[in-house]
């Protein structure tokens, strides 16, 4: 045959394909989400996330510094709250001495350059398990607002750098960004969670923080996942309002929208690699279906692939483990 083009010879060796590389993932990318419950030496396995624990604080500042030695210097901690601590206005979201501010001035004092980027959503406090206030089956937008700021601002005190609202309530970040200024906290940034979308996908995390809503579901505020346009009007508002950084929420199903964002923002494009996505890697490769680690490296890839800056992944210990192990 007389091919001119002959793209496999790009492919011919491994330095060859080392050369052509186009993207990559290294632990500077990464976020790790992780779960904290009160107590002392707890760890309790998340039966649907296989190698995931919720640990108390004293167990997790050592999960900590062992991701730190690894190279992963930012997580994301989800607090897992007692049911008897849980009502309709998630009070118990801005109580200085909770769990959660408590354990942000716990790491950061222990570890001052380890980022913190923190939830801001109602449901792991709610005891009807959505992300805003509940009135007669509805979920009230405004109000919640006030409830979000409060949070926001706790957290920021006590020492949190990136805060990352999750409801999708319709103003929320410049109603906590003002809230934060207004406080003197002009150096904590917002994480806009942009294109959440009403996932299937959320399960594993639900079980972790036993925060699934109490009735109905998330369509009211979350995202239809029919839909691409809405993210980029949520991207446009979100900007508008004085986000530093867009995410797309869950990872997977959504690379269009993560390549979309990216295409027409200049802020940094975070993608949520959730716990669905974790727990149908972990259960293929349990069964011997798939090799999970190859697997785990190739969807990380694929986000930034699709444009994304930021992964937040249950993988990130894992893969920076897998790292050390493939470069030494
Ligand atoms: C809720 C929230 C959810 C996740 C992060 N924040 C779930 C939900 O909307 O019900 C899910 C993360 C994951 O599945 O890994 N504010």
């Amino acid at each position: 045959m007389n091919l001119i083009r002959r793209p496999r010879r790009n492919r011919k060796s491994e330095v060859i394909r080392n050369l052509v590389q186009e993207n990559f993932v290294t632990v500077n990318d990464l976020i790790f989400p992780i779960f904290v419950v009160e107590g002392q030496n707890q760890a309790i396995p998340i039966t649907s996330m296989p190698g995931i624990s919720r640990f108390s604080t004293d167990r997790m500042l050592d999960e900590i510094a062992s991701c730190v030695d690894l190279g992963v210097k930012a997580f994301a901690p989800f607090p897992v709250i007692s049911e008897d601590k849980k009502d309709r206005f998630a009070t118990e979201s801005f109580n200085k001495e909770g769990l959660f501010p408590t354990f942000i001035a716990e790491v950061k004092k222990n570890f001052p350059d380890v980022v913190l980027m923190t939830d801001v959503a109602m449901d792991p406090y709610s005891s009807d398990g959505h992300d805003g206030i509940v009135d007669n089956g509805e979920i009230l937008n405004d109000a919640t607002l006030e409830i979000l700021a409060k949070m926001a601002l706790e957290q920021a005190r006590a020492g949190a750098d990136i805060i990352g609202p999750s409801d999708m309530m319709d103003g929320r970040i410049g109603f906590i960004r003002e809230y934060l200024d207004k406080n003197g906290f002009q150096n904590v940034a917002l994480m806009s969670y942009t294109a959440k979308y009403a996932s299937a996908f959320y399960g594993p995390f639900r079980e972790a923080l036993d925060s699934a809503p109490k009735f109905g579901d998330k369509k009211t505020y979350q995202m239809n996942p029919a839909n691409a346009r809405e993210a980029l009007l949520e991207a446009e508002l979100d900007t508008l309002e004085g986000a530093d950084y867009l995410m797309v929420k869950p990872g997977l199903p959504y690379l269009d929208i993560i390549k979309s964002l990216r295409d027409n923002s200049h802020l940094p494009i975070a993608a949520y690699n959730i716990s669905g996505e974790f727990a149908m890697v972990k259960a293929a490769a349990q069964n011997g279906w798939i090799d999970g680690e190859k697997a785990m490296a190739e969807v990380l890839l694929s986000f930034k692939r699709a444009g994304a800056d930021i992964i937040l992944t249950y993988f990130a210990k894992e893969f920076a483990q897998y790292l050390k192990k493939i470069n030494g």
